[in-house]
């Protein structure tokens, strides 16, 4: 494994499945442990897709540091507009690999409700549900202590896409979506979230993501294209969780 920091940005090179699951989990823990030391609680925005998995079935084992999963609130970056029990849920893909198997109460689970009729009608209820949460004031963010992440080969993340109007959104929590690849209504936080993240994780693995990744940490480029070159957090660091595959095309860039 190799690790390369640049400012607030590591990027970690994992050899094989199995110890970039474990390296991600690693910084998971240690950010939710972080967090319940210095304010009595943690709280993190899952991501979907395939990847993170492996990272959940260790984070809901036996681990150092351990959690005290009672203090940790779980919300979700991304879901899709269907139902929980849906094969195509990130809630259920989550709860299936963790939080049926870590007592994190069930009041501290926040989930995007894609049962729900439309998107804009699950953007709005989870928007409203993490202002509650959070005890929001009028107008302010909400600040994630850990944001994991994952990006598409087009450089999505969340169910943030390409030339999308969600990528220009900065007054809603979240919005509704439509997607350029099945499922396509979704649900998503929007960059001002995302952003206000103590702490983003990006992880992704596989050579087909190795072009957005170049494109994602190259010096030049747009967010309109490659949308996770958005998550720039001012106040947080942005921990890369790559395989060598991903991290491919990065020694040709020139980017450590
Ligand atoms: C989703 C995710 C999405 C995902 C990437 C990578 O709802 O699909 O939030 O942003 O993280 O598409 O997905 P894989 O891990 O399956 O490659």
């Amino acid at each position: 494994m190799s690790t390369g920091a640049d400012g607030d940005r590591r990027i970690v090179v994992a050899a094989d499945p199995d110890t970039l699951a474990a390296a991600t989990e690693g910084t998971l823990r240690a950010a939710i442990a972080q967090a319940i030391a210095a304010r009595g609680r943690a709280w993190i925005a899952l991501a979907g897709g395939r990847t993170p998995r492996a990272v959940y079935e260790r984070l809901a084992r036996a681990g150092t540091p351990t959690i005290d999963w009672t203090k940790v609130h779980v919300a979700f970056g991304d879901e899709r507009l269907v139902p929980p029990d849906h094969a195509d849920s990130n809630y259920g893909m989550a709860r299936a690999a963790l939080l049926s198997r870590v007592p994190v109460p069930e009041a501290q689970v926040h989930r995007i409700h894609g049962e729900l009729p439309t998107t804009a009608a699950a953007a709005g209820a989870y928007a409203d549900a993490l202002a509650d949460a959070f005890t929001l004031a009028p107008g302010s963010v909400p600040v994630f202590d850990v944001v994991l992440l994952g990006i598409g080969a087009d450089g999505h993340t969340a169910s943030l896409f390409p030339a999308t109007p969600a990528l220009l959104e900065h007054a809603r929590l979240a919005i509704g979506v439509t997607a350029p690849a099945a499922p396509v209504e979704r649900v998503t936080l929007t960059f001002p979230v995302l952003n206000a993240a103590r702490e983003v994780v990006i992880l992704t693995a596989g050579a087909d993501k190795a072009g957005a990744v170049g494109r994602a940490l190259a010096d030049d480029g747009d967010v309109e294209t490659c949308p996770v070159r958005g998550i720039q957090p001012p106040g947080g660091r942005v921990t890369w969780h790559l395989d060598r595959a991903a991290a491919s095309a990065l020694a040709a860039a020139g980017i450590e």
